[in-house]
């Protein structure tokens, strides 16, 4: 399998120093309160080596998104069974689940080769024409970020999706001529954080557009074993499912915490690493037994204090929290959302019972009876 690199900023961006040190740092540029490295959407250099040593090759391999991995199980043996190339796909979903490993685990079970690059990689019709004419039957392209593609980037796009064929145009004004070139009948898999930036147009010209979910605190477990076997660290199972815990469903942040329970059994030479030292590892870096870090708690913190629980606009949390509201939106929300701390209503969000419980914070009336219904 080829793989040809065109990381981008996002994947690895080290204006923001992310090393996995654990440290709340600040960026030099506003100044305002970064997340802790440790839970950090963005992909460091160490988990971009850690994954690609990690990475499962094949289906039966990766853990989680079980009905996804049917979906593609039998797609991908009927496209094989027709010698075809698999229909486009867009996964999309919070930061670190996964979507580049199921990108490169696909290609794998296919046969085929991948080529990666990102939706801001793909600024002028010449960027993706010399990706395309690299491509052969059955390749995947693999288009991270494919939200922030350029209108023109994404105009080239759709006969290249829809009919294997791109326009080239040369010339200006009455010269201009338009050549249409076949293109291999290859799978273009795109990903994003952010769904509802895909163009309705875009979107509808995948044959699959498929969710990720987060991952349950035993399969994140699975995963933790795996990691820790790989990396050759001996954790025992109560410290598997204390490490499970704190990864918030996240592969890439449990794969994270492994890291940093290895670094601190190796400092300590205590090793098996059980559940006290799992723990005293996590909580130097702040991570609470469900995976909160400060951040998540401040946000809490000043839906419950400061606006009585909400419903308040998102924009107003985040001005109050010092942080953009997309990254409100994308990073910190859906994990909050998901364990039921936060719901999103019409009016704004409100802080449900579960968040007055874990902040200690005596629950109001109203909210009580939110509790009971
Ligand atoms: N490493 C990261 N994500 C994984 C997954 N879903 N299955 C197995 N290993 C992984």
């Amino acid at each position: 399998m080829t793989i040809i690199p065109s990381f981008s900023e996002s994947l690895d961006d080290p204006g923001q120093g992310s090393q996995g040190t654990g440290t709340v740092s600040k960026s030099s540029r506003d100044n305002k309160p970064r997340r802790l490295e440790v839970l950090s959407d963005k992909q460091s250099r160490l988990d971009q080596n850690l994954e690609l040593s990690l990475r499962p090759q094949i289906l039966r391999d990766y853990i989680g998104q079980s009905r996804l991995k049917s979906i593609f199980e039998m797609s991908i043996a009927a496209a094989k069974t027709r010698s075809e190339a698999l229909d486009h796909v867009l996964l999309y979903g919070p930061p670190g689940l996964g979507k580049t490993t199921l990108a490169h685990v696909v290609a794998h079970e296919m046969g085929a080769k991948i080529f990666m690059t990102t939706g801001p990689g793909l600024e002028r019709p010449r960027d993706i024409i010399g990706l395309v004419h690299q491509l052969e039957v059955g390749d995947v392209l693999f288009i991270d970020e494919i939200h922030r593609l350029s209108r023109v980037a994404e105009e080239l796009l759709y006969p290249a999706m829809e009919d294997f064929v791109i326009d080239l145009t040369s010339g200006k004004g009455q010269a201009t001529r338009t050549m249409r070139l076949p293109l291999p009948k290859f799978t273009l898999i795109g990903a994003t954080t952010k769904a509802g930036m895909v163009s309705n147009a875009l979107r509808d010209r995948f044959g699959f557009v498929c969710r990720l979910e987060f991952y349950s605190d035993e399969e994140l477990g699975m995963i933790v074993r795996r990691t820790a076997s790989l990396l050759g660290v001996q954790v025992k199972e109560e410290a598997v499912k204390i490490i499970a815990l704190r990864g918030r469903g996240t592969p890439r942040i449990a794969n994270r915490l492994v890291r940093l329970v290895r670094d601190f059994s190796q400092y300590k030479g205590i090793s098996p690493v059980d559940d006290a030292l799992a723990a005293e590892a996590l909580e130097a870096y702040q991570v609470d037994a469900i995976g909160l870090d400060p951040t998540d708690r401040r946000l809490l913190e000043i839906l419950i204090d400061t606006y009585s629980g909400g419903p308040v606009g998102i924009d107003t949390i985040a001005a109050t929290l010092g942080e953009d509201s997309d990254t409100l939106e994308d990073v910190y929300e859906p994990f909050l959302i998901q364990k039921g701390f936060v719901q999103r209503t019409p009016r704004g969000r409100v802080a449900t019972p579960i968040a007055y419980k874990h902040l200690n914070r005596p629950i109001p009336s109203m909210q009580l009876n939110l509790e009971l219904t």
